[in-house]
């Protein structure tokens, strides 16, 4: 093995460039004759837009031009799910705060921004729709994961049950908020399209692009090299690309816009409000009967978005019995999106809360009910795992947290009151196809070639890591290549998904480059030399990571004959003040099956990050859409809680089963990213009600949750046993 290969704790090949500020983001490119775009957003809600007075800006040193609907194209229509389905700026109608009626563009920033203050839309407004928690719509379309389903008996499973929970689960909508905002330089020559742009996915911007101006994909082209953060918000497509590319297209010159953290919140999809329903029905042994899980989340006024948090009911527990419904509310905001992470990332929130109750109401150490609910194949079809190996994940992750002695641990550290509590966590299999090409040269360096992006996640080392196991090559003799849609097509930074595909990409082509170096240079053990001997200059490998079916996407292993999806055990201690409701995490011990670890160093600070987004769910997060005017009420980091370093302690320890996933790909590597921000809420929410005996079912627990549980529980006497 190289000293960079499979396995190996390898830093991060751009962190010199990054800490240096050499790393290249969106807005760092400032081309020649460059405009700078400043939206102007929609005082309101709800309305239509009667008049927008432009003199006083126009008038405006510096000020170029203001755009407003009448100078917009009409764009072609989206048909593809990855893009806002609202365009920007096609009518007088308003649908959220914020949203898009003008555009002002100055040879400066500071002209653009003074001309944008004094533009005055005058907006006739109509009463807005907030979240009321009524019963739901169905989604219109197809689906692809959270389509409604329902396995075997349900009322018979609940006729039979010794032990019956049914409660509500809430979560407050959370913004993505990435150190980096969304940003967009576009420039047109010669009919053809260029964008820098913040992205997960360029190649969705190229589609989203070439169908909004009506021309072949081929013409755009998208570069994104380092993308700082995006959480899921920045894997679609929102009205700034357009705009700003249909800007640049009006004035014949290259346009810049970047957006404020207030318009990111108007026009940057989020993670919807949920209210989750979980029935669970059980015998006296535990084993479950039946599961029935409802979720509703808010969306947009016009555009469907499932928050899929019924894939939880539907692959983790074996049951005699499982139903799922989704619902959606319409409400005056933007349309939400996936944020990290989607999904199971809800849905366990609710489910493993409810197994908490229910190994409470049987008096089933919860480790105990998990195991004897244990699913050895899928639970809806009966498919094998591709693989899995959460038994371990409980057994190791309770052994290194003491879980089963916890009961003779401390229950107080001063004022601290302190709980224990666990949960399963688990997320999709989420794979793209993705291609790759490999080169060495005559010198015997390599270049790994593919349109991937570095989001900070350690992608671009994990593919040299790859290369330099296969080729037994120096990992200072491998560059990088990537973040341009010129190169072969990666799949997205997105579903923690980019080891799976790009990196299977990768690894094909590095094998397709190692065989023809074999043919034409049989037991050379120095390809160097025989490259100089040969004459010849380069040689190229292809690898292309396919789907079956040619598919173009698989939550769940799909057409493979095998489900998929990724598991672990999370483990923490809370210390909870009932005088002032504080609360604390002291310790989390999160031990995964996820298949191979590519790069343990970046893999344990994946899982890290994980836990820390996840306590900041648990217990701080929350975007609240003020009841009146349906505006959110903080739009910037000021007024937003999320957790800093004096919130996290050093005592977070993280573990990997040793497992090879050969079924979901070559790598033998499942997926990460997101697998860590699972389970955290509800392992949390399970510790609170072991140190005070309250259950809070509305996320985040707050201290005003915590002091208003206990004294209800105080004054009705419900407080649960200890
Ligand atoms: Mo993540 S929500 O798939 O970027």
């Amino acid at each position: 093995m190289t000293r960079a290969g499979i396995g190996q704790p390898s830093v991060r090949i751009e962190g010199r460039q990054k800490v240096r500020g050499a790393a290249m983001y969106a807005s760092d490119h400032t081309p020649v004759k460059l405009l700078y775009a400043v939206i102007v957003g929609s005082p309101v809600a709800a309305g239509r837009i009667e008049r927008l007075d432009t003199a006083a800006a126009t008038a405006l040193p510096g000020v170029v031009r203001i755009l407003t609907r009448q100078d917009m194209p009409q764009f072609g229509k989206l048909s593809f799910a990855a893009a806002v389905t609202r365009l920007p700026m096609q009518t007088d109608d308003i649908q959220y705060e914020g949203e898009p009626v003008a555009i002002v563009l100055g040879e400066t920033l500071e002209a653009a921004e003074g001309g944008a203050r004094l533009v005055q839309p005058v907006i006739r407004a109509t009463p807005p729709l907030t979240p009321k928690g009524e019963a739901g719509e169905r989604p219109s379309g197809p689906l692809i994961i959270g389509k409604d389903e329902t396995m075997g008996d349900i009322a018979a499973g609940i006729a039979r049950a010794a032990a019956h929970v049914e409660q509500t689960y809430t979560q407050a909508a959370r913004h993505h908020n990435p150190i980096e905002p969304s940003a967009t330089v576009a420039i047109w020559e010669d009919g053809h399209l260029t964008l820098y742009d913040a992205a997960q996915h360029a190649y969705y911007v190229v589609q989203t692009l070439a169908a909004a101006f009506a021309i072949p994909p081929d013409r755009v082209r998208v570069h994104a090299e380092h993308t700082g953060g995006g959480f899921g918000c920045k894997g679609r497509c929102w009205p700034h690309q357009i705009l700003a590319a249909a800007a640049a297209r009006i004035t014949g010159r290259p346009v810049k816009l970047t957006l404020t953290r207030a318009q990111h919140y108007a026009m940057i999809g989020y993670q919807p409000l949920t209210r989750q329903t979980v029935r669970l029905a059980a015998d006296a042994g535990g084993r479950l009967l039946a599961i029935e899980h409802a979720v509703l989340n808010t969306t947009a006024v016009t555009g469907d978005y499932v928050e899929p948090a019924t894939e939880s009911a539907k692959g983790l527990y074996a049951s005699a019995a499982i139903a799922t419904r989704q619902r959606m509310e319409r409400v005056n905001l933007t349309i939400p999106s996936p944020m990290r992470a989607p999904a199971e990332g809800v849905g366990q929130w609710a489910l493993e809360s409810a197994m908490d109750e229910l190994s409470i109401a049987l008096g089933v150490d919860p480790v105990d009910l998990r195991l004897a609910n244990h699913a050895e194949v899928d639970p809806m079809d009966g498919r094998p795992w591709s693989s899995k190996k959460l038994r371990e994940a409980y057994a190791e992750g309770a052994r290194r947290f003491g879980w089963r002695e916890r009961k003779s641990r401390p229950r107080q550290d001063g004022f601290w009151r302190l709980g224990y509590g666990m949960a399963t966590c688990m997320m999709g299999t989420f794979r793209w196809p993705s291609e790759a090409r490999v080169r060495m040269r005559a010198d015997g360096s390599v270049i790994i070639e593919t349109g991937t992006h570095d989001i900070g996640t350690g992608t671009p080392t994990v593919l040299m890591q790859v290369v330099a196991d296969t080729l037994k090559v120096d990992p200072d003799r491998i560059s990088v290549r990537w973040g341009d849609t010129s190169l072969p097509m990666a799949g997205p930074v997105a579903g923690s998904s980019a080891t799976i595909g790009t990196g299977g990409a990768v690894l094909l082509a590095a094998r397709d480059l190692k065989q023809r170096l074999d043919r034409l240079f049989p037991g050379v053990e120095e390809p160097a030399a025989a490259f100089r001997a040969s004459g010849v200059t380069e040689l190229q490998g292809e690898g292309r990571f396919e789907l079956p079916n040619n598919a173009g996407f698989s939550a769940d292993g799909a057409g493979s004959g095998f489900a998929m999806r990724t598991w672990g055990a999370l483990f923490v201690e809370v210390g909870v003040d009932p005088d002032l409701g504080l609360v604390r995490l002291r310790r989390a011990v999160g031990c995964y099956s996820a298949g191979r670890i590519v790069n343990p160093k970046t893999a344990r600070s994946q899982m890290i990050g994980g836990i820390v987004w996840g306590w900041g769910k648990a217990t701080m997060e929350e975007s609240v859409q003020e009841p009146v005017h349906a505006r959110w009420m903080a739009k910037n980091l000021s007024n937003v809680v999320i957790p800093v370093n004096a919130d996290i302690p050093g005592a977070i320890d993280v573990s990997f089963v040793d497992e090879f996933d050969e079924h979901a790909g070559p790598i033998g590597a499942r997926g990460i990213g997101e697998l860590g921000a699972t389970g955290v809420d509800a392992a949390v929410a399970n510790a609170i009600h072991d140190a005070i005996g309250v259950r809070i079912r509305d996320l985040p627990i707050t201290p005003g949750k915590i002091l208003g549980a206990l004294s209800t529980g105080r004054r009705t006497a419900r407080v649960d046993p200890q």
